[in-house]
């Protein structure tokens, strides 16, 4: 029986962060422990997504909506959520359920950056202390988030006095 020269392994470490089900017989790393000392790129990083919501963001047609053109994208207050703790609006016959603990603070800003490039280039950039800002805010939760949730985050946003008035 021949072992894999270390080196291999190590080359196919990204691949194997792509998804719940490997097929390699390599010992797959908790990718939940220690997100601090990886470098990933955002296509590694969206590799936890692209499976469902596709290389291209388009989604699959009944079972998982598109990203790109949601209205959810733009929004730091509702795209940390979502990633964290998962969706769950029941128009769609797949299943989200939350990331938390898979990446750092600055891998999602990194990731929501990259997707917004992608998806919607006039959304503004977002940063690791935003991410974290928003996900202290959450405490304990873990519950997926419903869209009136989401709805009542978004307006208690445009509610807040961004300037005074005069
Ligand atoms: C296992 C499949 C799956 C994975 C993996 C997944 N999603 Fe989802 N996602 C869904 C499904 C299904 C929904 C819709 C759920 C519903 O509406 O009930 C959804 C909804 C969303 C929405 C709301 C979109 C809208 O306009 O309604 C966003 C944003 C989102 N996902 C982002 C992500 C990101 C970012 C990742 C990667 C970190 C990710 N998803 C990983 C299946 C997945």
């Amino acid at each position: 029986m021949k072992l894999l020269p270390p080196l291999l392994a190590l080359a196919a470490l990204p691949l194997l962060l792509g998804c719940g089900s490997s097929s390699s017989p390599t010992p797959q790393p908790s990718t939940a422990t220690a997100p601090a000392q990886r470098h990933l790129s955002p296509e590694q990083l969206y590799l936890q997504c692209r499976a469902c919501h596709g290389a291209d963001g388009l989604g699959v047609s009944g079972i998982n909506p598109p990203l790109q053109g949601s209205p959810y994208l733009d929004h730091d207050e509702l795209m940390v959520p979502i990633i964290l703790h998962g969706y769950r609006s029941g128009q769609w016959n797949g299943v989200m359920t939350g990331f938390a603990g898979r990446y750092s603070d600055e891998e999602m800003a990194r990731l929501l950056n990259w997707m917004r490039q992608r998806w919607s280039p006039t959304a503004a950039d977002t940063d690791a202390a935003t991410v974290r800002r928003i996900r202290l805010s959450l405490g304990n939760r873990r519950a997926q988030w419903r869209p009136d949730e989401l709805r009542e985050r978004l307006s208690a946003l445009s509610a807040e006095p961004e300037a005074k008035e005069p």
